[in-house]
């Protein structure tokens, strides 16, 4: 029987999934929090995710994450206890919690991943940080230290991360402000357009969801009620593939070109390698049909999906955590104190 709780905890501006090694199982949640009068908080995850944008005024529901980082200490430290709850009634003595992160962070950011999981029953608990480029690379088999140069697009919610692994690292690394929500804003914005009806964000992202994708022979249309924009009223309307897939191409062709500027700066040797391999994609916005074939057909490059999208980060970090070997990415976000001169 394991005693120790070790944590892999990926936290996403939509989702946050956790990895438990006792469980050895993965608790997918919205990263969402309900606030009642701004103090008391009624949900969190999925419970909080179904008040959202229906909730009345003095119910705020909320991402403590905005743009891949955090946003919100207090809220997220709250979501986070709940939901490792969720998991594990009893933390044991010092649990270990190992976060994904993104690159470039300053110190306060990494100070704050230590303030969430630093209070209440994970007050002893040891806490780690590994690039989140890392724990994509284990989940695509990519082999690190080996590797002269493997590229990595991490495609979210609120951020894109393009990264290059060499010599054993992670060489250059760049992010996006954007991802999904983009091309969620994106479709709301055609079907005012073009049906003159305003549609909820949710709603949105459910059409994203069902009907986004490109060269995608059989035509969709789905039922929405939305508010009519002329007369403010509630009504019925028809959205079709085209409508989405119209939105969700401005944005995606958006990424291309960013893509190609990050390839042409590239080093030539490291770009020959990221050419001969293929370029990596991960996130939840790999789901959008034969994505990987229209980037490859505008980059002009092969491109690979990891098969775990949304959840390669975790994955990763369930490698990190079950094999010993690998805890060498893994950084203390605690620095050990120092022994005082007197
Ligand atoms: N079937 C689908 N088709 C298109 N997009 C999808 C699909 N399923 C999920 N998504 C989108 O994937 C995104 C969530 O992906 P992911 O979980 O990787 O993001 P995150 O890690 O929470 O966010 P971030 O990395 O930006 O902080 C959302 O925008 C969601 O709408
Ligand atoms: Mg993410």
């Amino acid at each position: 029987m394991i005693l120790q709780e070790m944590f892999g905890v990926d936290l996403g501006s939509d989702t946050v999934k956790i990895y438990s090694l006792k469980k050895d199982e993965i608790l997918i949640e919205k990263n969402m929090i309900a606030v009642r009068n701004k103090d008391e908080v009624l949900a969190v995850g999925n419970d909080a995710y179904e008040m959202y944008e229906k909730a009345p005024h003095n119910i705020e529901v909320s991402s403590p994450m905005s743009g891949g980082m955090i946003a919100n200490i207090g809220h997220l430290e709250v979501v986070l206890h709940l939901l490792l709850r969720k998991l594990s009634r009893h933390f044991g003595s010092r649990p270990i919690v190992y976060f994904s992160v993104p690159m470039n962070m300053t110190e306060i950011e990494k100070r704050a991943y230590n303030t969430i999981a630093s209070g209440g029953d994970l007050r002893k608990s040891r806490i780690y940080l590994v690039e989140r480029p890392i724990v994509n690379a284990l989940a695509l088999g990519i082999p690190i230290t080996k590797t002269k140069g493997s590229m990595i697009i991490d495609m979210g919610a609120q951020s894109t991360e393009l990264s290059i692994i060499a010599d054993n690292r992670v060489i250059i690394s760049k992010p996006l402000a954007y991802g999904g929500n983009r091309i969620d804003e994106a479709v709301m914005a055609n079907v005012r357009k073009k049906c003159g009806l305003h549609i909820s964000r949710r709603m949105a992202s459910r059409l994203k969801n069902a009907m986004a994708g490109f060269s995608r022979d059989k035509k969709e249309a789905r039922k929405v009620i939305g508010i009519d924009a002329v007369s403010g009223l509630p009504r019925e309307g028809i959205v079709t593939d085209t409508i989405v897939n119209e939105a969700m191409r401005r944005i995606v062709n958006q990424m291309c070109e960013e893509i190609q500027v990050f390839l042409e700066r590239t080093p030539p040797q490291i770009r020959s390698s990221i050419v001969q391999e293929g370029i990596y994609l991960t996130g939840g916005c790999t789901k959008i049909t034969n994505l990987s074939a229209y980037l490859s057909r505008r980059i002009e490059c092969a491109v690979k999906t990891s098969q775990y999208s949304d959840l390669s980060a975790i994955y990763g970090l369930k490698e990190i955590i079950t094999h010993k070997t690998l805890w060498r990415w893994a950084v203390p976000a605690r620095s050990k104190r120092r022994k005082r001169k007197f």
